[in-house]
């Protein structure tokens, strides 16, 4: 109002002066906020920077922007005309053997790839069910396949098919209907938490295996990092033995993961490389009990310490030890703090579907309390489809399963679980003393670190450990490759414990006809190490010199796809 009263040429000089030092007064607040913006670039670099050379120390980081570099260099070569046509035809060649292989095809072959179109009698779906179950396969049923299935004996199968039977309908989804599921599950999860020692006010939920407990392990610690601390860049730190499990977990809920060494002798977590990685980002310590690699539990007792002193949530997978580790002081063997009573341990995943004997597709997650368990549901208030509330990922989840698994467990009961660990733990403790102590297999190979539970690994410092696995699938056996280090593993179930003494006889031989082959390279004075490979050699012997792995990716997710071909 004050200024429409000036002559208009003043008023002009005057709002131009003014508009200049407006101007200007822009210009050092832009400047300004500049300058701020930039500090705090640098800040949160620097702060990056520091936290990384404090994880890792000066030589770690050094050695992991090596690697880094190496794999991208690598990488970028593979890539290159040329190579990359070798590259696509040797995978494609080794993905149509592997087609070969696993799909059946030829004549005798009948395919359905559309709808009958009248549907088949009872008696025809029934032959045909026969004959699949028939198919050639690696006999598990003779004790032959490490891990894989862990079956309870012929009378709890039986079993859990009656159950699976009376309850085909059923959906827990709908408590109301299916009243009997609901309360079967809830007494699952109440058994297994006093497995496992939880304290008062502890809570758990079933899910469809180890892999579902983990991610909704991760997720509840995600999800109260981000609730209670505003955590939004967050961070876990895994063993580089524990399941890849949490790595999927990584990937499908954006964690960054940080992976620690175990190293030899004990190849448990290295404890203070953990404490060095922690900042405030970290959401989440994790310990296995045992690991799947090599069957050894790591410190969950120092963990649980260093869990409580930086008040991080602490994850124990139990998935593999699942129903042998809360049972191994009654059945009489070593054991090791690992369950609810150290108080820094906040969840345990504990898979009904390995040592439990449940049907596959089962396992629990527990937590120290229900906050933790909230923190995993979903929950959407305003669908147009109502009100929707589910516990983990699935929706509708089979009922059949739930009934399964309580039907074992109540058939087993204490004594069932504490005389299948005697048998199983004692199976591995047989061949891990055979492998110690017996000449033939002393002399090459070495157990990795003092398995106490149902697995155990073994390199070998003076032959490649593939050729001695593949000698091993020759005489019909199935056993775990593993790799970082080169290394087989056998995972004792109950199939296997009969098999056990035949077990250790195949491996000496296997052993003996690999040193002499051995032994024969060396007065030849030429081949490579143990002569032609098997699959197993041949494909850890190429993948573990690679330095960037993109190959196998491109074999493993053709092999994915060659699941699929009918
Ligand atoms: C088997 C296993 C799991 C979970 O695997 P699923 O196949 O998803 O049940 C997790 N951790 C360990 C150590 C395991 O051996
Ligand atoms: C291989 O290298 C490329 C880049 O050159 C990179 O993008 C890719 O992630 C690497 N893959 C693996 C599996 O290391
Ligand atoms: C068993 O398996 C079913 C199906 O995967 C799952 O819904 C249930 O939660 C599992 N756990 C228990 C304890 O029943």
């Amino acid at each position: 109002m004050g200024t429409s009263r000036l002559p208009v040429s003043l008023r002009d000089t005057f709002g131009a002066q003014r508009a200049s030092t407006r101007r200007q007064l822009l210009t050092r607040e832009h400047k300004r906020l500049r300058d701020l913006i930039f500090v705090l670039f640098l800040l949160r670099w620097t702060r990056k920077f520091l936290i990384q050379l404090r994880g890792r120390g000066v030589i770690g980081s050094v050695l992991e922007a090596y690697t880094y570099t190496r794999r991208t260099l690598y990488g970028i070569f593979l890539r290159l005309p040329g190579i990359r046509g070798r590259v696509e035809l040797e995978v494609s060649e080794t993905l149509l053997k592997l087609e070969k292989k696993l799909v059946p095809s030829g004549p005798g072959v009948t395919r359905y790839l559309t709808l009958p179109a009248e549907g088949w009698t009872t008696d025809q779906v029934r032959a045909e069910l026969g004959k699949l179950a028939e198919m050639e396969h690696t006999r598990w049923e003779d004790g032959c396949v490490s891990g894989a299935v862990y079956h309870g004996g012929d009378e709890l199968a039986q079993l859990q098919t009656e159950a699976f039977g009376r309850f085909t309908v059923a959906n827990p989804i709908h408590p109301d209907v299916f009243p009997g599921v609901r309360k079967m599950e809830a007494e699952v999860v109440a058994m297994v938490l006093s497995l496992f020692n939880a304290p008062e006010g502890a809570a758990g939920v079933g899910t469809s295996g180890g892999t579902e407990s983990i991610l909704m392990a991760v997720l509840s610690a995600r999800q109260k990092a981000y609730a209670e601390k505003g955590v939004t860049e967050p961070e876990m730190i895994l063993p580089e033995t524990a399941h890849t499990a949490f790595r999927k977990a990584g990937e499908y809920f954006k964690i960054k993961v940080h992976l620690v060494a175990c190293k030899a002798p004990s190849y448990k977590v290295h404890l203070s490389s953990v404490s060095r990685l922690i900042n405030s980002n970290t959401i989440l310590l994790v310990g296995s009990a045992p690991n799947f690699p090599h069957g050894i539990i790591d410190d969950i007792s120092a963990l649980s310490k260093l869990a409580l002193r930086k008040k991080i949530p602490l994850h124990v997978d139990c998935c593999l030890g699942s129903f042998l580790v809360p049972f191994l002081e009654k059945a009489g063997f070593e054991t090791e703090a690992f369950d609810f009573r150290l108080k820094g341990v906040t969840s345990i995943s504990c898979d009904t579907h390995k040592y439990g004997f449940a049907p596959k597709g089962n396992s629990t997650v527990l937590y120290r309390d229900e906050q933790l368990r909230r923190y995993q549901y979903f929950i959407s208030p305003d669908w147009s489809g109502g009100v929707y509330a589910s516990v983990g990922i699935a929706g509708s989840r089979p009922g059949a399963l739930i009934a399964g698994c309580w039907a074992i467990m109540m058939a087993q009961g204490e004594s069932g679980y504490i005389t299948a660990c005697h048998k199983i733990v004692g199976a591995a403790k047989q061949i891990e003393t055979a492998i110690r102590s017996h000449d033939t297999l002393r002399a090459d190979l070495t157990v990795i670190g003092k398995p106490l539970v149902s697995v155990v690994a073994f390199t070998s410092p003076t032959l490649d450990v593939y050729d001695i696995a593949d000698a091993m699938s020759a005489r019909g056996w199935h056993l775990n490759a593993l790799q970082n280090p080169p290394a087989i593993h056998v995972a004792v179930t109950l199939p296997i414990v009969a098999a056990a003494d035949k077990l250790i006889r195949d491996l000496e031989e296997a052993v003996r006809e690999k040193r002499e082959a051995e032994e024969k390279r060396v007065v030849e004075g030429k081949g490579r190490k143990g002569g032609a490979k098997g699959d197993m050699a041949a494909l850890y012997g190429v993948a573990g010199s690679l330095p960037n792995k993109s190959i196998v990716v491109q074999l493993a997710s053709g092999f994915l796809d060659t699941l699929y071909k009918a």
